[in-house]
């Protein structure tokens, strides 16, 4: 990561341009929550589209599925998300502030992980106490650590004492472990096959930071891949081989900001995990998770429901409880991943400037159109008929601008990172000709209107 991208930079780009919003903010904000604005929802729009695409569009066999995020609280009893998804709370004496005990001791070089045990995480944490800092108010004076339960709980149909206590979802997985026999049922489908689902997932995270990064009500899209035991392992690799390609080739991230790295303690369901991390401005992170999740999920479900999770193999008649492979990615990571890849500074005709080199896929507008001058109704309708037009025949958003001058507009689209502008000027009406402006060179070129769509396209 350059030296150039940092957090506070990204966070004012995405407020002045209308991508992201502090959630609640005329009220103060409220943590860890955040609104997209229009063009983080077009953003948002392409992330899940080419998610899509490379699960269920290039995949035979991976089904989508849009499950509740409100569920029997049986689920998360069964999933052992009750009893075993927690985080290590500790509260700062001095300024009562909460942290994350694995967070703090990280910041001075010790290894630790949610993962670990309350027990474990307190040993450690208190051979570290003296040169362990409250990032708040800098002193060093905590109290124990303590195991906090993740999920984030609801009263939802809940109206008298002693009804079954309601949870929002911690991971969309779940919807797609109490939904495997319906679609298996549905015919169309047998294992090797993989379910795929985009949905909100919400956490109690003790200190949400970062942005988009760690946050309590977030977007994931998760695929599970149900798999005989014996093929597992070699489906495990298949599948990290493949979301590997997905971020270099299809969203076009440099290959130096991503890397792999295996978990090493494992979550309660895992049998083997491996993070694809992204180096953000404030170091390597989690963007993705490929578990190797056993039959653990689809057993537990079968105990706590009573309803037969196996299927029979048609050659060997073999009856057995399919493995899963999980690939776990979050929109919110992505898109942040995106806007720290794209954003670049520099000087474009002795003018500084800020430009998202998004790729023109993930662009959230593909071509602005502008008049060259907004009172002169000859250019405005001119533009205005080849922005009708283009709008009809391109793929995605096509934007009008005619807001202040040129320089200013293409200063504006360049922080969006729209790759092309099309100007109607004076010569257009002579002979029906326009300038295209690359985003990354700032290069205009004259086309015949007639030619517009396919030089974009191409
Ligand atoms: N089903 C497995 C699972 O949920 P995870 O590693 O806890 O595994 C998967 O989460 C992905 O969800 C992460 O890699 C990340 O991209 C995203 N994610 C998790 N917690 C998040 C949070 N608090 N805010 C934003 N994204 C989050």
């Amino acid at each position: 990561m350059t030296e150039v991208v940092t957090l506070d930079k990204i966070v004012a780009l995405c407020k002045r341009r209308g991508f992201v919003f502090p959630g609640s903010e005329i009220y103060g904000g409220f943590a860890g929550t955040y609104d997209y604005g229009p063009f983080g929802v077009e953003l948002h729009r392409h992330v899940v589209d080419a998610w899509t695409r490379a699960l269920e569009w290039d995949h035979d066999n991976i089904a989508l599925l849009d499950s509740s995020i409100f569920t029997s609280g049986k689920v998360w009893e069964a999933s052992g998300h009750v009893s075993g998804f927690s985080d290590p709370l500790v509260v700062c004496n001095a300024c009562h502030t909460k942290q994350r005990a694995d967070h703090l001791l990280e910041s001075v070089g010790i290894t630790a992980d949610e993962k670990m045990t309350e027990a474990q995480i307190n040993e450690i944490f208190d051979a570290n106490r003296v040169t362990v800092k409250c990032p708040v108010c800098g002193k060093k004076d905590f109290g124990k650590v303590s195991a906090k339960n993740l999920l984030a709980t609801a009263s939802l149909g809940m109206f008298e004492e002693g009804d079954e206590q309601v949870y929002l979802r911690g991971e969309t997985a779940q919807g797609i472990y109490i939904n495997y026999k319906n679609i298996l049922d549905s015919g169309y489908f047998s294992v090797p096959f993989g379910i795929a689902q985009v949905g909100k997932a919400f956490r109690n995270e003790i200190s949400p930071r970062q942005f988009l990064f760690r946050k309590r009500e977030f977007e994931q899209m998760e695929m599970q891949y149900f798999v005989h035991p014996r093929d597992a392992e070699r489906v495990y690799e298949e599948w990290k081989k493949e979301r590997m390609e997905y971020y270099t080739e299809q969203l076009g991230i440099k290959k130096e900001n991503l890397r792999w790295k295996q978990h090493d303690n494992l979550v309660f369901y895992a049998k083997n995990a491996w993070d694809i991390q992204y180096e953000y401005p404030f170091g390597w992170n989690e963007l993705e998770g490929l578990h190797y999740r056993g039959d653990y999920d689809l057993t537990q479900h079968q105990k706590f429901s009573g309803v037969d999770m196996s299927v029979v193999d048609e050659e060997t008649k073999e009856k057995y409880i399919p493995h899963v492979v999980e690939s776990s990615v979050g929109v919110d990571r992505t898109i942040l991943m995106l806007l720290c890849d794209a954003y670049a500074e520099d000087e474009m005709n002795g003018e500084k400037r800020v430009v998202l080199r998004l790729s023109p896929r993930m662009a959230p507008v593909r071509v602005a159109v502008f008049p060259l001058l907004k009172n002169k109704p000859e250019l405005v309708a001119k533009a205005r008929a080849i922005y009708v037009d283009i709008k009809k025949k391109l793929d995605g958003k096509v934007m009008w601008d005619d807001n202040g001058n040129i320089g200013k507009r293409y200063r504006r689209q360049d922080e969006i990172g729209t790759p092309a502008c099309i100007t109607v000027d004076f010569q257009t009406l002579e002979d029906d000709t326009v300038t295209i402006r690359d985003r990354d060179t700032g290069e205009q070129e004259r086309v015949a209107a007639s030619e517009l769509v396919s030089v974009l396209k191409s």
